[in-house]
């Protein structure tokens, strides 16, 4: 299954035929974004479902019945905590797509390639810095790829904001901001206000715990891995204030939730400082009320775009001087093959047709056997700032020296990532 260079390049003419070729996928994690990824699954033709694994048999029954409904075979359900080993070693599967717990997804993803099945996991791709190296350690070790699923580097302004990097649009990049701003206490806690797997996270630590949305796409804008490598970082976290608060005001002082201490901070500020001298800003803030925002703003030498205004401001090109002008232009003239070729069936759901894309993008990989479009060292790179934050909060926000996955590779290899070929 190892995949080399010359196999790579061959991919996009691969592309075509890829969409025909049967994809046998088995998925871990049945929950909330398992059975949604399994339903977008269930909308590719090519895509067959041998073997289903959860342990809450009623998620796993609901997830089969899916499965069924859409005229495949019935799937075979394993409800063991430790069955994924079973399921992974099953002949009659290419890939396995993992949606557990946090806590579950390096060693299910290492058992996936070292039995020579294709990992598709959910974000983050591990929590501390031995899984991330482990999970670059094993994909070197068998060639076969792991693909950390982060759907927003998939969003379609997102790869438009990238071709005009790729054109000069803003000059040579400087700096970056980015922020998962997004009130999860409805997937932290359930309605009585106790802490589900994900809540009780945030009793044990205090970090950026759910980075990679804000970095999904920063990584392929800033060429991270490929001419540039994240160098170190410094995280300061604000005081736990927020889910105390809420649960107090919810169901008042003495609601365990109200009184139990939080080691998660509301807020963390984390500041990367990448080999080449660039920043990025990235806030992990996801326990206040608030709307959602994630507020990537990329700036270069020539100009620069803000997501939360849906504008650009390019030097001697945008018509007003130093004035804000839509991106909408741009986002026509810019827009992605990957967008322009979706086909009017693909399903509007999965974050406007995004997760679809994402979850297409890794089944052709698997298809034409080539590499996924998000690999193992950007997976665990975006996953790495979990534990590096709350190493440099912990050390009152010292500076972190960043690993370098890539080991040195950075600095030859060219970016591969949404090239149109
Ligand atoms: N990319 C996105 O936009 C997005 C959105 C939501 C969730 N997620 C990610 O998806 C993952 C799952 O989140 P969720 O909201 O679906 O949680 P969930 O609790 O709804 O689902 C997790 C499932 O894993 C099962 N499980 C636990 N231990 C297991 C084991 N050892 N073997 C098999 N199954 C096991 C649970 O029973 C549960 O059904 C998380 O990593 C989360 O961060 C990503």
């Amino acid at each position: 299954m190892r995949i080399d260079r010359r196999q790579f390049l061959a991919a996009p003419a691969a592309f075509a035929a890829a969409e025909r070729q049967p994809v046998r996928v088995g998925i871990v994690g049945t929950g909330g974004r398992g059975t949604g990824l399994l339903r977008l699954l269930l909308r590719m033709e090519q895509v067959a479902v041998p073997a289903l694994n959860d342990i809450r048999k009623e998620a796993l029954a609901r997830a089969a019945g899916f499965v069924t409904a859409s005229g495949r075979p019935a799937p075979k359900l394993y409800t063991g905590e430790e069955d994924y080993r079973r399921l992974v070693a099953r002949d009659d599967i290419d890939a396995v797509i993992i949606a557990t717990p946090w806590e579950w997804h390096a060693s299910m993803a290492v058992a996936a390639m070292r039995a020579g099945k294709y990992a598709g996991v959910e974000v983050p791709a591990a929590i501390t810095l031995d899984e991330c190296w482990e999970l670059v350690r094993v994909h070197e070790e068998t060639g076969v790829p792991c693909m950390m699923l982060e759907n927003w580097s998939f969003l379609r302004p997102n790869l438009a904001v990238l071709k005009m990097i790729r054109a000069g649009l803003f000059g040579e990049i400087v700096h970056c901001h980015c922020a998962h701003s997004h009130n999860c206490l409805y997937w932290y806690f359930d309605p009585e206000g106790n802490p589900r797997w994900s809540g009780l996270h945030l009793a044990r630590r205090n970090a950026d715990q759910y980075p990679t949305h804000s970095l999904g796409p920063v990584l392929s804008w800033m060429d991270i891995n490929c001419g540039d490598v994240f160098a170190t970082l410094t995280s300061t976290a604000t005081r736990s204030l927020g889910i105390n608060h809420y649960f107090r005001k919810k169901f008042g002082p003495d609601h365990p939730a109200a009184k139990r201490e939080w080691k998660q901070a509301d807020i963390v500020t984390t500041v990367v400082r990448t080999a080449r001298g660039n920043t990025i800003v990235i806030n992990n803030d996801m326990q206040l009320p608030r709307p959602y925002d994630n507020r990537w703003m990329i700036q270069g030498t020539e100009g620069l775009y803000d997501e939360a205004r849906s504008a650009v401001y390019l030097s001697g090109r945008s018509p007003q001087y130093e004035q804000w002008e839509p991106l909408a232009p741009y986002q026509e003239q810019y827009d992605h093959i990957w967008w322009r070729r979706m086909r009017e069936d693909v399903p509007d759901i999965g974050h406007g047709g995004t997760d679809y894309l994402e979850l297409k993008l890794f089944v052709d990989a698997v298809a034409s056997r080539s590499p996924t479009p998000i690999d193992v060292y950007d997976s665990v790179t975006m996953s790495v700032i979990i534990p590096l934050s709350e190493q440099s909060i912990a050390a009152g926000s010292a500076p972190v020296a960043c690993p370098d996955f890539t080991r040195g590779r950075w600095k030859t290899r060219k970016p591969v990532f949404a090239l149109e070929g």
